[in-house]
Parts: structure tokens; C-alpha cells; sequence
């Protein structure tokens, strides 16, 4: 029989790309999600509400592998306090759910896999290239990723192997980051934002499929990952680029760091500054990456 991946959140972006690659590579997938889903030929559905602390403890005990993706969209809206900690419970609760299922049933998955951020780093302006062992910033992103992965230590704690997946911005057709700035440079409207100097890591979402599934097959990895491509990618390079790929130089002026403040609020520090990561553990597992030109990866997404 098929070994099983649980995957929290498994019906977002990330979810539906992995659980193909999963398939592919032999395994059975099943999906723990908020709403009720019809089971699929391929997907097996359970439900759970961390509102009151509920969980189908069948999700969890038929896994061999657990892959936690689930939680409140980033940057969908303003960050107000309410919505910081909407971000970060989404992220948190679910780990302690899931522990406790472990615990309560002594089950020990083969690993449980949980997404993270390249936010962990901060957001900045510079050219530093932050590995795996720079320590976490203490802004919004950074303080999240924090605690969201220090949770993942309660698992580990059972003596089950963990790793985290520090992710860039993943770019996917009409999905994720792309989805939002897409129709803008699809209309001829496309701009840098604030000094448009800022780094841009990203990854192409087949890669980062890859990279998931390679947390499961392979027991030597363990701890956290850079999962972004490390070039010299800024705002500024990416919105050239995407708006050549639709026939047009850019014309409007770089967008105001005041205007984002004001649109964006605290949010705005995510677009106006960013990352460099490091992609050199990640490889040095003999993952390769299939995309490392930001052309070719555009192109994949937008035609
Ligand atoms: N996409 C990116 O560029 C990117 C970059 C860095 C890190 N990541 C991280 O990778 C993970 C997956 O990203 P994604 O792009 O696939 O996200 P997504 O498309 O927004 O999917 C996340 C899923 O989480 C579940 N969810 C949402 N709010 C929740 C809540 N309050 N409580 C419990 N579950 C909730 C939803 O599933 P149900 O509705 O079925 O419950 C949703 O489909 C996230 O943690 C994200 O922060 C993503």
C-alpha cells in the first residue's frame, strides 16, 4: 500500500501542486481542511476546527508523513493586531493540534514537514545573503516565523524527524504573488515598487514542489531549508522583466514608499524591503533546481 502524505492546507497553492508531485512519486495524499470536501479519486479529506480545537484524530494517525501548509493569507490584508495574530494562531494552533494527537496516540510519523519563510531574516534593503544560521529578525515576519517554527520543536521533542521549508515568493500561473501583480502588468500598468532596489527571492512553484517532496523521501534532511533561488532579482529587475514579457518598457514612475505606507500600512515593509537567501544547503542534498532563470520562470507562469 501506498505510504500516505497529510498535507494541512493542502487545498492552497502550494497544497494542489504538491499533491500532484506526491502522486507522482507513488505516495496516497490526504488533505485536512476547514470546510467539509467530497473525497477525490486522488485526495482523501478530513476536517478540522482549531477554533474549537477540533481535529478528525484519523487524519493524523493514518499518516506516514505530515506536511504543514495551512494558514491565513499574508499578505491578503491590512496587518492589524487582529490580523497579526489571525497570521500567526493559523500557523501555531494547527502544530499544537496535531502534537497533542501525537502525543495522546504515541504516533510517530517518518517526519513532519512544515512550511516556513524567507521573512524569518527580516526585511532590508542590502546585499547580505542570509544562510540557515542567521538568526531570525525581530520585525512582524521575522517574530512569526519565529515562534511558528520554535512550535515545530514540540514535534521533533517526540522523536520524530522535522523540517522547515523557509520559502521565497512562489510564482505559479495565476496564483500566488503573480496572481496580485499580474493584471497590472497584463494592462500595460506595471511599476517598481518604493526604490524598486529591494531583493525579490523567488522560486518557481514546480521547484518547490520538488524540494517538499524530497523532505519526504529523504530521511537525511532535517532542520531548516532556503527554499529560493539565489540571483540578483529585485523589484525592480522583476518588474522589467515581466512587463518586456508583455511587449512594453516600463513608463510609469516607481511607486512612493509614502504611497505604499499609506495603502499597505505595516505591510508595506514586505514589499518595500526584502531577502537574499542562500540556496546552498538545499543543493548540497543534490536537489537541483529546474528554474534559475527569472525569464524562463515567468514565461512558464504567463503563457
Ligand atoms: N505562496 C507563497 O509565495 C509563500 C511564500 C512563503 C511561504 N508560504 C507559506 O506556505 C504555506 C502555504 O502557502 P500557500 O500559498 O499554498 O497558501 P494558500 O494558497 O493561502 O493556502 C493555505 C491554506 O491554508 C488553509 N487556511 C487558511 N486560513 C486558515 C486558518 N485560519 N486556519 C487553518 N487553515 C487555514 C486554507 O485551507 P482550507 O480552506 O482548506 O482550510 C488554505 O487553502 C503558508 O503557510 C504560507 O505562508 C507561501
Amino acid at each position: 500500500m501506498a505510504q500516505n502524505v497529510l498535507l494541512t492546507g493542502g487545498s492552497g497553492f502550494i497544497g494542489k501542486h504538491l499533491t500532484d508531485v506526491l502522486i507522482e512519486a507513488g505516495y496516497s495524499v490526504s488533505v485536512l481542511s476547514r470546510s467539509n470536501k467530497e473525497d477525490t479519486p486522488k485526495i482523501q479529506y478530513y476536517k478540522w476546527d482549531l477554533n474549537k480545537n477540533y481535529i478528525d484524530e484519523n487524519a493524523v494517525l493514518n499518516a506516514d508523513y505530515i506536511i504543514h501548509l495551512a494558514g491565513e493569507g499574508i499578505v491578503e490584508k491590512r496587518w492589524t493586531k487582529k490580523r497579526k495574530k489571525a497570521i500567526l494562531e493559523s500557523r501555531v494552533k494547527p502544530i499544537d493540534l496535531i502534537f497533542s494527537v501525537l502525543e495522546k496516540n504515541n504516533k510517530k510519523p517518518d517526519a513532519f514537514i512544515s512550511a516556513s519563510a524567507v521573512g524569518f531574516y527580516g526585511a532590508f534593503t542590502n546585499h547580505k545573503i542570509c544562510t540557515e544560521e542567521t538568526p531570525p529578525a525581530d520585525d512582524f515576519l521575522g517574530t512569526t516565523c519565529q515562534i511558528w517554527e520554535n512550535a515545530v520543536y514540540k514535534i521533533e521533542a517526540l522523536g520524530i524527524r522535522t523540517v522547515k521549508i523557509r520559502t521565497g515568493i512562489v510564482l505559479g500561473k495565476d496564483e500566488g504573488f503573480l496572481k496580485k501583480v499580474n493584471p497590472s502588468f497584463k494592462a500595460g500598468f506595471g511599476a517598481a515598487l518604493g526604490s524598486g532596489k529591494q531583493y525579490l527571492p523567488w522560486i518557481h512553484i514546480e521547484d518547490l514542489s520538488q524540494i517538499y517532496c524530497k523532505s519526504v523521501t529523504d530521511n537525511q534532511m532535517h532542520g531548516p531549508y532556503n527554499a529560493a533561488v539565489t540571483d540578483n532579482t529585485t523589484n525592480e529587475r522583476f518588474s522589467r522583466l515581466l512587463a518586456s514579457l508583455y511587449g512594453y518598457a516600463i513608463w510609469l514612475p516607481k511607486v512612493p514608499p509614502f504611497v505604499l505606507r499609506i495603502v499597505l500600512g505595516e505591510m508595506s515593509e514586505a514589499v518595500l524591503k526584502g531577502q537574499r537567501v542562500s540556496s546552498e544547503k538545499i543543493q548540497k542534498t543534490g536537489f537541483e533546481f529546474q528554474f534559475t532563470d527569472l525569464e524562463k520562470a515567468l514565461i512558464s507562469c504567463i503563457h
